[in-house]
């Protein structure tokens, strides 16, 4: 195997060598001159020596160095462990806004993927019938995993951290913090926008994700645990959306966008990760009522689109699984989000 002590020496000749190139002209620098381009990406620690990554998978060996110690001792047999690396076997997690749509999915998805439970968080006082039948189907799956309800609305901070914590009580650990909780914006020229609109937006679609990704942060910290934090946001957070009079909803996922960045470089010392999905537009109950109202929006929305469609819930059980998981273990402060 590679010794990391000759690789440390390398990268530091390498490093001291690139400073003294002259500025290339090929494609590969393009018009970074090489010693910035190579410092950004590995930066120099104290006394000019690199330090090698430290992260240790529980499935390690991975990958290559499995495939190189399996050469040296014939005796390993060969096996996959792609799939393993996004098994949440046994893992905790809570969704907010998991009484219907994309919520819903995503709890389904954490527990087809192992989860020992996932809390689903809505504001509804019992749960609707979706979301009984998929915790009967949860149930009937017999694979350990389950689904639990509690109403709790997400603006309420304190209410939300007390959920956290009674979950850390009972479980004894915390993985997994989803805020999907989400409400849309009315129609109304940003110029009039009144303020009773805009607080109440916000106060769902960024102070309930940020109060979400607390509990979830709290408990983790409290258990001294690495965790993934995910917050839906939307590509209108980002994008010009021209023809939707939505000041409060486009702002209101901006900030989550941001508010997951921001997360992620504080809470990565502890291990925490935390990423942000903008879906797109998905068929669900949210844009269903759009549609209804204006159903030339189908067309635009599509267009939108390099698929030239609207997508549906299920088509994020990957992705959400993904950012739960170790498979996505140096994936932080990211926005998933479709081109547009
Ligand atoms: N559907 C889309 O096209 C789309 C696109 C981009 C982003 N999103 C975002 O995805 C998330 C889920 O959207 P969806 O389409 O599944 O919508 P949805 O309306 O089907 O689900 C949203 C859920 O959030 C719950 N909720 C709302 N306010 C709450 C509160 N104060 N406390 C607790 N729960 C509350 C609702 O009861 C509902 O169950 C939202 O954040 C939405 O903004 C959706």
């Amino acid at each position: 195997m590679t010794n990391p002590a000759h690789i440390s020496k390398t990268l530091t000749c390498s490093c001291f060598h690139f400073r003294h190139l002259p500025r290339a002209p090929n494609a590969l620098w393009g018009v970074v001159p090489p010693s910035r381009a190579f410092s950004r990406r590995i930066p120099p620690q104290r006394g000019g020596k690199l330090s090698l990554p430290t992260r240790t998978s529980p499935l390690a060996p991975l990958g290559v160095t499995a495939a190189l110690q399996a050469k040296k001792d014939p005796s390993i047999k060969p096996r996959s462990k792609i799939f393993d690396e996004f098994s949440l076997r046994d893992r905790v997690g809570l969704v907010s806004g998991a009484n219907q749509g994309l919520g819903l999915e995503m709890a389904l998805a954490l527990c087809e993927a192992g989860a020992r439970v996932v809390y689903c968080l809505d504001r509804a006082a019992a749960p609707a019938q979706d979301w009984h039948a998929t915790r009967e189907y949860v149930e009937r799956m017999a694979n350990g995993s389950r689904l639990e309800y509690v109403s709790c609305d997400v603006t309420d901070q304190q209410r939300v951290w007390k959920i956290g914590e009674e979950i850390g009580d009972k479980e004894g650990r915390f993985d997994i913090g989803v805020a999907t909780a989400g409400v849309p914006s009315l129609h109304i020229n940003c110029l009039d926008y009144p303020h009773e609109q805009l607080r109440k937006v916000l106060d769902v679609n960024t102070c309930g994700a940020l109060f979400t990704a607390q509990a979830a942060g709290r408990q983790m910290t409290r258990f001294n645990m690495s965790g993934s934090i995910i917050l839906i946001a939307s590509m209108s957070g980002s994008i010009t959306n021209r023809g939707h009079a939505w000041v409060s909803y486009n702002s209101s996922k901006a900030a989550v966008i941001q508010m997951a960045r921001s997360m992620a470089c504080e809470l990565g010392d502890k291990g925490i990760r935390v990423n942000s999905v903008s879906p797109g537009h998905i068929f669900t109950n949210m844009s269903a009522a759009e549609l209804e109202t204006r159903p030339q929006l189908l067309d635009i929305w599509s267009d939108f689109n390099p698929l030239r469609r609207i997508g549906t819930t299920d088509e994020f059980r990957g992705v959400i699984t993904w950012l739960a998981s170790d498979a996505s273990s140096f994936c932080t402060g990211s926005e998933y989000a479709p081109i547009t």
